[in-house]
């Protein structure tokens, strides 16, 4: 089955309203628009306020999918199908968005997919990097997740690794709180670190050695105890603005430490030749540069230019496009969940040593 000539994405999963439109043109997927509207009213509140976030949704929805269309150069008759994010995210910001797309898809009477929002964040960097194939190793870090997967075709995928407590994007938010930098915190700590000192302030590596323990926690990550410990240096700070940045360059440098070894072993493990980063906090230099000085002559490591690293309709678009070519449908009573399941997961791996 082919993939619609003109699709339609949408997202709205947490703060961010966005569509898209994809062209296919021959054999390859081309993005032709992507808008995407930041709520800045979180702000105000340091996080997201759930009911403003599907407030605002509601009334930009509208309007930001008619922006999507216009850039595309396209009339809504013209698109053939649409692909929304169906969750994980907050049930009620999802909702408008799978609403929307489910009223469009039955009054146009063209096919409608539903869409996992990581799944989505996977399938970002193909839009940049068509050449992007599996079998591959993948970081996803965003506010809400942190998994490592280990990618054997598209839409099959082994878990390997995933978070015990807070996700990594969620660990820069607090500490940015905590250092007084506002939200989202990950942008102003990744700058603010850029100009601290290495080694002031060594934070604990988090499960750091449980890489070498061949047993089921290999993988795993935990980031809240990193956050108390930055939270007592800076009760302990004596003056907070002549030590933020180099308490940010601490924190930021024990992060990129776990992420980086957590994710450079699993790729010598399975032998890969890729490393993917995808998520908000991919958008990061220093995890960047750090995985690939870590896998230099090993894997490359391929990551999407920012604007498709946060969330954006243009990697629904992508993961919808693969879904629907599979001839996979949504019915029209697709429903939005917050705790929606990651598609495709293979049996969970088995330790190490089993396979010795
Ligand atoms: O993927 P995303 O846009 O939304 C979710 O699905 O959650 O990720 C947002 C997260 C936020 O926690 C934000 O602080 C983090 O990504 N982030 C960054 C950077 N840019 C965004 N973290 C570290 N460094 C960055 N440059
Ligand atoms: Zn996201």
């Amino acid at each position: 089955m082919t993939p619609p000539s003109a699709l339609l994405a949408i997202e709205t999963s947490c703060d961010e309203t966005s569509a898209a439109v994809l062209r296919r043109d021959g054999s390859r997927t081309r993005l032709a628009s992507c808008v995407i509207l930041s709520q800045d009213i979180h702000r105000v509140f340091g996080g997201v306020v759930p009911e403003l976030a599907s407030r605002a949704h509601l009334t930009t929805i509208g309007p930001v999918v008619d922006q999507a269309l216009e850039e595309a150069g396209l009339t809504l008759d013209e698109v053939d199908g649409i692909a929304v994010t169906a969750g994980p995210g907050l049930v009620g910001a999802l909702l408008v968005g799978v609403m929307y797309g489910r009223t469009l898809a039955a009054r146009l009477g063209i096919p409608l997919i539903g869409v996992h929002h990581l799944e989505g964040h996977l399938f970002a960097p193909t839009l940049e990097t068509p050449d992007l194939d599996p079998p591959f190793v993948a970081l996803l870090v965003s506010g809400g997740h942190t998994l490592l997967l280990e990618v054997t075709a598209w839409g099959s995928y082994r878990l390997h690794g995933t978070t015990r407590d807070d996700a990594a994007g969620e660990a820069f938010d607090k500490v940015g709180t905590l250092l007084g930098l506002g939200y989202p915190g990950g942008p102003a700590i990744e700058r603010l670190a850029a100009t601290g000192r290495a080694g002031r302030y060594r934070f604990p590596r988090p499960m750091l050695d449980t890489l070498g323990q061949d047993g089921p926690d290999r993988f795993t990550f935990s980031f809240s105890g990193l956050k108390t410990a930055l939270l007592r240096a800076v009760q302990s700070s004596a003056d907070l603005e002549a030590d933020r940045a180099d308490l940010a360059r601490g924190f930021q440098d024990a992060l990129v430490e776990v992420l980086v070894a957590k994710s450079a072993a699993l790729v010598e493990q399975l032998g890969a030749t890729t490393l993917v980063l995808g998520g908000g906090v991919a958008c990061n230099r220093a995890l960047q540069e750090a995985a690939r000085r870590r896998l230099e002559g090993q894997a490359r490591v391929v990551v999407a230019s920012n604007r498709l690293n946060t969330d954006n309709a243009a990697m629904i678009g992508a993961a919808g496009s693969f879904r629907l070519a599979r001839g996979e449908r949504a019915g029209p009573t697709l429903e939005a969940r917050a705790d929606l399941p990651f598609p495709g997961l293979l049996p969970s791996p088995e330790p190490l040593s089993s396979h010795r």
